[in-house]
């Protein structure tokens, strides 16, 4: 989702604004710019539709120099894709702006703005800001001022930078609804709407709080909370690595970050586990207490997160006795709920930021669930700031636009979950230590599923021509299917659904054809005889099969049947294991078809916007 970048400085910024969009590229965009204000106060200003490096390119033939700026990729919502929807706005040459959310009574404004002689350049939400606020300059005693005024008329969510022709060495940033920070220099300072950004130029930040304004000098920062009072915030040091956002030899970061799940797995599983239990003190020290008061479980996430969710399901009510609900969070925020006693409410985001997720967060707080909890990847995200137990996954930044690693880490925090809530309710001792002696074998089996890799490359040679594909999966492993899917469509805009295997000859066995290739999730359990009964229907249907399967299984191949065999594993950690060939396999069949694997058209890594 759209990326902002800021500085002021003494510095030229435009090298730095521009490496730190590049850092932002991740969030998923289709425009970029970038404004700078030389000493005098001048602003220029430089939009490219398409990738930063379309306006990298033109800032070679127009190069721009200054101490401050402002930068923005653009995912739009509002106006199309264009250079002149791209970000910063300006009103005249005095105001140059960078917005990242929605402002919703943007037609409001706009009437009015027009009324008052503004004349609009582009179909974008965000130009009414920066119209309003040369409108308040003209009352206000300052740009601060001008924001403040501003502020309180737009409704919706943002986060902000702003600069102006008269006040050179000024930004002012505010944020509400979307995340921003500042990055704490020596003798200056940056904004951005995440650490990705500022790495190379510090490691010291700011966490803007809902409702503040910043004023940032060269030599000077004052915050104001949202009302106007000035507050001091604490500058956290970040652990991450400038090249934490680097490829390390992998031909796109999605492969290595698939890579990477053996060691961020273990990551996860470090300090939590003892000999034959889960360690408790995890969960923060309020959870000691809670545990034992859980009755049911709701889980709130969305896209990959929600799969997650999906299959922690069948682990709740299987392993701890305790009741889950799964909901996606857009749905779950907008309708009524009957909050049964003793529920624990459970976000899981990789990002943190999600609009949607946090929103249900919020609703949710209302609503009298015993406690909230988030299951999250970032750790100084709005999501843990505002629940009460946090469970952090420590995946390392994720910037392939697919979630991968985050999904499995996911998925190992939740069944840490489960066992130590278990351990409250109906999981014993017995089941609780052969869970946690799977768990610790859970990297050594994801390192196996690994090696498959070349074998899944050439599988995907059959699906690469193909329209459509049919995923299958019975019990946890159809929220298992349902991500692969996912993550099909998501890189290789093939089109993919999947369905529980049982759910076939209601519908979906329809459109099976030698056309439609089906991928089948066959792990052996005890649904194993049944699905192998699914997959004789589609067989008899001419259709071709790719089956994932148990080693032990003993699935036939033949003239229209694959089978890739997964090296045997404890039932409790296969849905994680067999989520890695299903990774691979959308990895491989979108390298085929040549599309921006990392940064999929249309898509966005942080949907901080409904
Ligand atoms: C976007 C991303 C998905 C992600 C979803 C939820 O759609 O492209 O990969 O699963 O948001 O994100 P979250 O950060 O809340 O897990």
């Amino acid at each position: 989702m759209c990326g902002i970048v800021g500085a002021v400085a003494q510095r030229d910024v435009a090298p730095i604004l521009l490496e730190g969009l590049r850092r932002l590229e991740y969030r998923g965009y289709d425009s970029a710019g970038l404004a700078v204000q030389d000493a005098a106060g001048h602003i220029s200003r430089e939009r490219a539709l398409g990738k930063v490096a379309s306006l990298a390119e033109r800032l070679v033939a127009h190069p721009l120099a200054g101490p401050t700026g402002l930068a923005h990729t653009r995912w739009a919502t509002h106006g199309a894709p264009s250079d002149r929807n791209a970000h910063p706005h300006m009103a005249g040459e005095r105001v140059a702006l960078v917005h990242n959310g929605i402002i919703e009574n943007h037609e409001t404004l706009h009437r009015s703005l027009e009324a008052d002689g503004y004349r609009f350049e582009s179909e974008t939400d965000t130009e009414v800001v920066v119209k309003q606020i040369d409108r308040e300059l003209e009352s206000a005693e300052d740009l601060l001022g001008a924001v403040f005024a501003t502020l309180t008329q737009i409704e919706g969510a943002y986060a902000l930078g702003v600069i102006c022709r008269d006040e050179p060495g000024r930004l002012v940033a505010a944020r509400r609804g979307s995340p921003l920070v500042i990055g704490v220099g020596i003798g200056e300072y940056f904004i951005a709407s995440d650490v990705q950004a500022l790495l190379p130029v510090t490691r010291a930040f700011i966490f803007l709080e809902e409702g503040d304004v910043a004023d940032l000098r060269r030599d000077s920062l004052v915050i104001y909370d949202e009302n106007q009072r000035v507050v001091e915030r604490p500058v956290r040091q970040s652990e991450l690595s400038a090249d934490a956002a680097e490829r390390g030899g992998y031909r796109h970061f999605m492969l290595k970050e698939i890579h990477q799940q053996p060691a961020v797995v273990a990551e996860t599983l470090e300090g939590r586990l003892a000999d034959t239990e889960v360690l408790e003190q995890g969960f923060g020290p309020a959870a000691a207490g809670l545990f034992s008061q859980v009755q049911r479980v709701q889980i709130v996430a969305c896209g990959t997160s929600y799969h997650a969710g999906l299959v922690a399901r069948y682990w709740f009510e299987e392993h701890a006795g305790l009741p889950c609900d799964v909901e996606v969070a857009s749905e779950y925020r907008y309708r009524k709920h009957v909050v049964a006693p003793g529920t624990l409410f459970v976000t899981i985001s990789q990002s943190g930021e999600t609009a949607d997720t946090l929103a249900a967060l919020r609703e949710g707080r209302k609503l009298g669930y015993l406690a909230t909890m988030a299951i999250c990847n970032v750790p100084e995200s709005s999501l843990v700031r505002e629940s009460d137990l946090v469970l952090m996954t420590r995946a390392g930044p994720e910037i392939g636009v697919a979630s991968t690693k985050a999904f499995t880490t996911q998925l190992v925090a939740l069944l840490l979950l489960v066992v130590a809530l278990g351990r409250h309710h109906a999981l014993e001792a017995g089941p609780a230590a052969e869970m946690v002696a799977a768990l610790r074998g859970l990297p050594r089996a994801l390192e196996q599923a690994l090696e498959l890799d070349g074998e899944i490359a050439r599988l995907a040679e059959l699906l690469v021509e193909r329209q459509h594909a049919l995923f299958l999966g019975r019990g946890l492993h159809y929220p298992v299917a349902l991500e692969g899917a996912l993550k099909l469509k998501e890189i290789s805009y093939i089109h993919a659904e999947a369905y529980p295997a049982g759910e076939l000859k209601h519908g979906p066995l329809a459109l099976v054809d030698a056309e439609m290739p089906v991928v089948a999730i066959a792990p052996r359990d005890d649904l194993v005889e049944k699905l192998k009964s699914n997959l004789q229907e589609v067989r008899a249907r001419g259709g071709t099969l790719l089956v994932f399967a148990d080693a032990d299984a003993r699935y036939a191949e033949d003239s229209a049947t694959r089978v890739l065999t997964i090296p045997h594993c404890h039932p409790l950690i296969a849905p994680v294991v067999y989520t890695v060939p299903l990774q691979l396999l959308a990895y491989h069949v979108a390298v085929l078809r040549g599309t921006d694997v990392d940064q999929p058209r249309n898509l966005a890594k942080s949907v901080t916007v409904e």
